[in-house]
């Protein structure tokens, strides 16, 4: 039987990438707008009159003047990071040395990653957010634990299994062998798999020797349809850590590129200290960038520049890098992402901002034609944003005489209590409705 269902409220919808396209003509908004779901599919948005008069049937959960959008899609994060999150006072090698490493360790207990997987998954759909690209840990555990999670909600994830063979504690290391002969298994298992994605996860080099990276680059010639996520440039201090591992590389990018680990589906997190060389061939190659602003400066590691990236013709998407990132909330994550962007000259338009939380992070893990998006076909994953969800929102809002003022408060300040109703498969997992 099929089953309709009608969402009422203000509806965001994107025709072109708005960093290409003006604003106007990338994204549209039906005020008294409307989307219809058919059994866990999006149908049609639209007026929400013509909508009632398609579908007469179909029960309607009227949002009013809530805004709803694609869910929101969280292109980096370590979901091990959960209950780390916000600790004090280092930079990248010793807040891993010191927080990270420690805390990924208990991943080799089921139980323990059962539950933080379960945890972290409820808290990111408490802020709106539908998808994830994820790293896991060392363990297979962490990754069986993430992707059953995953599917008891019914959620589009990615991720895999984070390799490191050198420079991590004992008990934190596998081998190249290992790494390949695990990721190959929880392929097997899990790629494609439901709604599940699998994503080649070497953590960077300095925790993978080059016969890791190399066994992993084959993994993902004869797996091409994974993704492929890593880390890039992210503090001046690792650049020159990597530059003294391996003295032969033209640069970071070059100790990834030699081993097959460049090209569409490739997701390098961070990428702030490039060098032309480096912006030339991930552009050529088709190769995506991950801006991860919280953690940025969360760490202290650096101002991206998304303008002159995307004016490099690289794709990019946006993330909250948990636990390096202090927010499980891409609406804070936008805030931070404008933030930088002030700091670098660039004032990133709200519709900018809610493209790249949403289809940008979705192209980038080569899901848009599933996630991110209100086209009729995709998957109906859809986050209800209240523009008014505090007294200090509702104040600034009520002052607002266009729709794009209406809503940049809300990014702005907005967090969990802005998310008014999330959808997930056609199925309603937050809100009154739930
Ligand atoms: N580089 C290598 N591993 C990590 C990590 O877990 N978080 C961040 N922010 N950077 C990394
Ligand atoms: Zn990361």
């Amino acid at each position: 039987m099929t089953q309709e269902t009608l969402l009422l409220g203000q509806v965001l919808t994107f025709q072109a990438d708005p960093f290409t396209a003006p604003i106007a003509e990338a994204a549209h908004v039906e005020r008294t707008g409307g989307v219809l779901l058919r059994d866990g599919r999006i149908v049609a948005t639209g007026p929400a009159d013509s909508l009632r008069a398609t579908a007469p049937m179909a029960p309607v959960h009227d949002y009013g003047d809530a805004l709803i959008l694609p869910g929101f899609v969280d292109a980096h994060a370590h979901y091990p990071q959960t209950g780390i999150i916000a600790s004090w006072g280092k930079r990248l090698i010793d807040w891993l040395n010191g927080y990270t490493f420690p805390a990924e360790m208990a991943f080799g207990d089921a139980a323990h990653a059962n539950d933080i997987a379960g945890r972290y998954l409820d808290l990111v759909l408490d802020h709106g957010t539908t998808s994830i690209c994820s790293y896991c840990t060392i363990h297979p555990s962490s990754v069986e634990a993430y992707f059953t999670a995953a599917a008891t909600r019914g959620m589009a994830v990615a991720g895999g299994l984070t390799a490191m063979d050198r420079n991590a504690p004992d008990g934190l290391r596998d081998t190249a062998q290992t790494a390949y002969d695990n990721s190959a298994a929880l392929i097997a298992a899990w790629h494609g798999k439901g709604r599940a994605t699998y994503a080649i996860t070497p953590r960077f080099t300095p925790t993978s020797t080059p016969e890791q990276l190399e066994a992993l680059g084959a993994l993902w010639q004869a797996n091409p349809e994974c993704l492929m996520q890593t880390h890039l440039s992210e503090q001046e201090d690792e650049v020159a850590w990597v530059q003294t591992l391996e003295p032969w590389a033209r640069d970071y990018l070059d100790t990834y590129e030699r081993y097959g680990l460049l090209g569409p589906g490739a997701l390098f997190g961070h990428a702030i200290w490039l060098t032309a060389r480096e912006r030339a061939r991930l552009a050529e190659t088709g190769s995506a960038l991950v801006h991860c602003p919280t953690s940025n400066t969360f760490i202290g590691s650096g101002l991206f520049d998304m303008a002159a990236r995307r004016a490099d013709g690289i794709a990019v998407g946006l993330a909250t890098d948990t636990g390096g990132g202090s927010s499980f909330s891409m609406l804070r994550t936008m805030a931070a992402a404008y933030e930088i962007g002030q700091l670098r000259g660039t004032a990133l338009h709200p519709g900018q901002l809610l493209w790249l939380a949403t289809t940008g992070s979705a192209q980038v893990m080569r899901m848009a034609d599933r996630i991110g998006t209100l086209a009729p076909g995709s998957d109906a994953d859809l986050t209800v944003l209240n523009l008014a969800s505090t007294p200090a929102i509702a104040q600034r809002a009520a002052r607002a005489d266009a729709f794009w003022e209406a809503v940049f408060p809300t990014i702005m300040m907005g967090d969990d209590r802005a998310v008014e109703a999330v959808w997930v498969g056609g199925k309603p997992l937050r809100g009154a409705a739930a």
